[in-house]
């Protein structure tokens, strides 16, 4: 996938600093912006993806449109979690404070970051994306977005992204490593035709978890693995996941195995 990274439309000295950098770190072409718009610039350099560089933000563009980092649904579950109530995935990755949380499938970091208030400053979480413009995007979005309450603050900068094949990273990991291993793949079925996703799904990897990818996170995890896929999926029964939880009326549903110990 050809990509490029540009600058905003204003060019900022700063917007020039960071795609620089982004450039180098990813070995991907800077393209100056001199006012072309982004569709110009796609045609311009034959490039699929074009990242663009704001003062404290990265952007993902592709012919489907734009994306970028936002804590929208994670700042809902947090309040939620924080004023007592329960939230599925973290109910079925029995987290507690303390534990450490291997995310396979990061993607724009929601449940990551769910995932690192739960197991608080004790605790620590690792994000795994294959994309390297996902993981651009998410890790700058993670140490620089500004949320308004400190809790969501913290537990964003306390993830760690890894860009990442999580069936490679999972096989140079230690047996029993992580409290708790988690995949969230591209579903098999998606459940909308949502265009505000849309611009994802030409970036994601869209592979099927592996039974080989299972079997190394039961080696990997200290307590279970957990996935989640939309309800009523045939991935729980093909993947083994013999104990499915999630609210009755709820679009997803959550898959649990028992590590191997
Ligand atoms: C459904 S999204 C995850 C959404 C995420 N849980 C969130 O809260 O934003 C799945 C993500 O996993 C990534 N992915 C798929 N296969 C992967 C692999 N083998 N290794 C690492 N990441 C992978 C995709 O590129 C995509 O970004």
């Amino acid at each position: 996938m050809q990509a490029i990274i540009t600058t905003d439309r204003k060019c900022h000295t700063e917007s020039i600093s960071l795609a620089k950098a982004v450039a180098e770190q990813l070995s991907i072409k800077y393209a100056e912006r001199c006012k072309y718009s982004v569709p110009v610039l796609m045609e311009k350099h034959e490039a699929e993806v074009v990242l663009v560089a704001h003062p404290g933000e990265l952007r993902l563009h592709t012919a489907a449109g734009e994306l970028f980092f936002h804590p929208n649904m994670s700042q809902l579950r947090l309040k939620n979690l924080r004023q007592g109530d329960k939230d599925h995935m973290t109910e079925a990755m029995g987290l507690t404070e303390g534990m450490s949380v291997l995310d396979c499938t990061l993607g724009f970091g929601a449940d990551a970051i769910v995932a690192s208030f739960g197991v608080g400053e004790k605790g620590q979480v690792t994000g795994l994306e294959v994309s390297p413009y996902i993981a651009a995007v998410t890790g700058y979005g993670l140490q620089h977005f500004v949320p308004g309450n400190y809790p969501l603050f913290a537990a964003m900068r306390r993830i760690r992204v890894v860009n990442a094949d999580y069936l490679d990273f999972l096989r140079q990991q230690p047996t029993g490593s992580f409290d708790v291993v988690y995949f969230d793949p591209m579903f098999r079925k998606p459940l909308t035709a949502s265009s505000s996703i849309s611009p994802l799904r030409g970036v994601a990897d869209h592979r099927a978890l592996s039974l080989a990818a299972v079997a190394e996170a039961k080696r990997v995890a200290r307590r279970r693995v957990v996935m989640k896929e939309a309800s009523g999926s045939g991935e729980f029964e093909r993947l083994g996941f013999d104990i499915v939880t999630g609210g009755k009326y709820s679009k997803v549903h959550y898959g649990i195995l028992p590590a191997d110990r």
